[in-house]
């Protein structure tokens, strides 16, 4: 059969090789909601001009909402022939409305304004549901930041020792992130409500259509503002392929802390049950699965982005085929946040920390070796001198087995003349801790003001 909406300059319907390869009915179905709105708005823009009379976009209205509910209900499916979810749609309308009314919606309209139009509703939506689903990951490390309380844990540069910090300032750096990513969300939110409806295929409408009128039934904030620029760009969408690939970065990293600290060798956390996996071989397994496939997803995310800026690249306007390919990755970029984000939330809100264990190696590795310094330092020492020393008591620590608080008075005067007895009462982790007391720092009192913080940020969302 020849193509419905453009056989007609053609003698024949197109191979089935390319009908295979042109068919996007597969994965643009689920635009079918977004679709249906645009046309009701087209519909009664078409009226306000005086291409519909109010009879008829009446009745436009309630085919629409025929073909919706048919559609809905599995009644009306695309067919081998439908090339595209725009196409069917059109081939149900006039099945529903007949061909003379159906035949009149198409009038200033593109596919081209249409799907630009869609795609942004569709991740319009989504976003709001991301944005809902990373605002309960971040209640979850809130909540657990806020049941740690004053829990010590060792901070680590390049992996090693560094100095303690509390576990509830470690797990909010995993929050602050994410509060980012939500910003960025918002931010993202006010580009992608331009609507490129009524910009036809590249050059505008010839119908005086209100574009204003069909961006507000959309629930857009404006028209575009260059009909070419609206039908051929597609930045909203890699940009929001950003947000969700920054989002798996996010996820990622905090995933990695989850399974280091899973191992038998740190001991830090046990995970539910519920929300880890066994072996199917080894019966002792307890496995961080749902860890290990943020971090796979995360490879994934990036993907659908790198893979989406490379179609992209080059593009001359206007629109051009090569524009189909941008629905797939973002699609399933959507879908394996969308499905991630929960099992991550429910992974971390039932994480169980070995407090103990965290805070006896807190000042392990010699982590206080900041702290004698800085005791030298308020003892009127020069701090380069005062790193020179401190790093002189480490080593006669490591050579003689020995903590930083557990030499000689005699012993220390051995590493230098500044050292003295008094050092010992500044190597305590609760003193390292409270000393480090500037605003974002991990001093008790600065991280609750942060978690409060944090309150107020998400909620101003
Ligand atoms: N399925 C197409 C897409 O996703 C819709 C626009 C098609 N326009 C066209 N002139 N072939 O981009």
């Amino acid at each position: 059969a020849k193509g419905a909406l453009w056989g007609a300059r053609f003698a024949d319907g197109p191979s089935t090789e390319l009908a295979a390869l042109s068919k996007s009915t597969q994965f643009d179905w689920q635009l079918y909601p977004y679709d249906i709105a645009g046309s009701k708005a087209h519909a009664r823009a078409l009226a306000a001009a005086g291409y519909l009379t109010a009879g008829e976009e009446e009745r436009m209205r309630a085919a629409l909402d025929e073909l919706r509910a048919r559609i809905d209900s599995g009644a009306f499916v695309a067919l081998e022939s439908d090339e595209d979810v725009h196409f069917a749609l059109e081939r149900g309308l006039v099945e529903i409305a007949g061909a003379e009314l159906g035949g009149k919606l198409r009038a200033g309209r593109s596919r081209n304004d249409q799907i630009a139009t869609l795609i942004r509703l569709y991740l319009i939506d989504h976003a709001a549901t991301i944005s809902h689903r990373v605002i309960q990951l971040i209640d979850a490390i809130a909540a657990q930041a806020e049941e740690a309380g004053e829990a010590a844990m060792p901070g680590r540069t390049h992996m090693q020792h560094a100095q303690p910090v509390l576990l509830a300032h470690h797990l909010l750096a995993h929050a602050w992130p994410l509060v980012r990513s939500l910003e960025r969300i918002r931010d993202w939110r006010v580009r992608a409500s331009a609507s490129p409806y009524g910009g036809g295929a590249l050059a505008g409408n010839g119908f005086g259509l209100d574009v204003a009128l069909v961006a507000r039934e959309l629930g857009l904030d404006r028209p575009s503002e260059n009909s070419l620029d609206a039908t051929a760009s597609r930045d909203v969408v890699a940009e929001f392929a950003f947000i969700t690939a920054q989002l798996g970065i996010d996820l990622s990293r905090f995933a990695e802390d989850i399974i280091i600290w899973a191992t038998k060798e740190f001991g830090f956390i046990r995970l539910h049950d519920a929300y880890s996996t066994g072996s199917s071989i080894m019966p002792q397994k307890k496995n961080p699965d749902i860890a290990e496939l943020a971090r796979g997803k995360a490879g994934r995310l990036i993907g659908n982005l790198t893979g989406l800026l490379a179609t992209l690249k080059g593009l001359p306007l206007a629109y051009n085929r090569d524009l189909q390919e941008d629905k797939e990755p973002i699609f399933d970029s959507v879908t394996q946040l969308e499905v991630l984000l929960p099992a991550f939330t429910g992974m971390v809100t039932t994480l169980q920390f070995d407090t103990a264990r965290m805070a006896e190696l807190a000042p392990a590795g010699f982590s206080l070796a900041t702290d004698v310094a800085d005791w030298l330092v308020r003892d009127g020492v020069p701090f380069r001198e005062a790193h020179e020393i401190s790093g002189a008591l480490v080593r006669f620590c490591e050579a003689n087995g020995l903590e930083l608080d557990e030499p000689s008075d005699e012993q220390y005067a051995s590493v230098s003349a500044r050292l003295r007895g008094e050092v010992r009462s500044a190597l305590t982790v609760e003193g390292s801790l409270a000393a480090r007391s500037s605003p974002g720092g991990t001093a008790p009192q600065r991280v609750a003001e942060q978690l409060a913080q944090l309150t107020h940020r998400v909620r101003d969302l």
